[in-house]
């Protein structure tokens, strides 16, 4: 089922976010750090990805979204996208097993025809070992673009419904065909260290999603870290266009806001 956007709906205020998508930045300059090669920072950012999804499961967070790999990322050395590429087969023959057990459900969003066969293969039974599981839906983002996703949403609309375009197109319509259409959009953004930019991650989506930016570096990441950034999340007002008096206004619930607003 598709979500109604959350540009549209207002989420209950003081609670954890019901979806986080996160950059995890900043491999390379922990390593760097350190005097070790880009790649080692990368194995430590694994063991970082492991804490954040067990966090976002004790605390009740519905969807994890990460962005492990760009559409831009192929620009790097060929040792380093290979070394990489590695890292995510070894992730997917490793983890998969102990998401399901967890009964984390495994997406994978982004355009997995460029990566070789035997990547799409652990990918696919990755998802449809745990396409069935209830508690976390983590979402990992691979040769995703944000501009890639909008196109190619908009290409099989088009396919799909070739009158649609004419007749004046609403976002409604494009929402179900962007590759995360199963989840609400993101409540909170999280970029780790320290650069402030959206890097082609999801771009429609992130309309309305509070964005927070930390200098830690995702190896450095730890539930706590994730706890502060939720600690900023529950100080933001989330207004969605309108006026500070209307949220408040004792009158109106998030449900009749949104009714106010117009859906759909
Ligand atoms: C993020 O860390 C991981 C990927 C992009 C795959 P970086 O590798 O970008 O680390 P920095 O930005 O060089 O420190
Ligand atoms: C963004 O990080 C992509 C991922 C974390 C996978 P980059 O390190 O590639 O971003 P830029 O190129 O510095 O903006
Ligand atoms: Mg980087």
């Amino acid at each position: 089922m598709t979500h109604v956007s959350s540009t549209q709906t207002i989420p209950q205020a003081g609670e954890v976010p019901r979806h986080v998508a996160i950059i995890m930045d900043g491999n390379g300059r922990w390593a760097h750090q350190r005097g070790l090669p880009r790649f080692a920072g990368h194995q430590r950012g694994v063991e970082a990805v492991r804490r954040i999804v067990r966090a976002c499961s004790d605390r009740g967070v519905g969807y994890l979204t990460l962005f492990a790999f760009s559409s831009e990322n192929w620009r790097r050395p060929a040792e380093e996208v290979a070394l990489l590429m590695q890292l995510f087969i070894a992730a997917l023959t490793n983890e998969v097993r102990k998401l399901h057990r967890n009964r984390v459900r495994l997406r994978v969003i982004g355009d997995i025809t460029r990566f070789d066969a035997k990547i799409q293969a652990l990918i696919a039974s990755g998802e449809q070992l745990t396409a069935a599981n209830t508690a976390l839906t983590l979402t990992i983002a691979a040769n995703y673009g944000g501009r890639w996703d909008i196109l190619q949403a908009l290409a099989r609309l088009c396919r799909e419904q070739p009158g649609a375009a004419a007749a004046g197109l609403h976002e409604t319509q494009l929402a179900p065909y962007l590759s995360m259409a199963y989840a609400p959009e993101p409540d909170l953004f999280i970029r780790t260290g320290g650069e402030q930019r959206v890097s082609n991650f999801l771009l429609w989506h992130l309309a309305y999603t509070e964005l927070y930016f930390t200098d830690r570096l995702w190896p450095d990441f730890d539930a706590e870290a994730l706890e502060t950034a939720f600690a900023w999340y529950r100080g933001r007002e989330r207004r969605f266009g309108r006026t500070s008096e209307q949220l408040e206004s004792a009158a109106l619930t998030p449900g009749q806001v949104a009714q106010a607003a117009g859906r759909g």
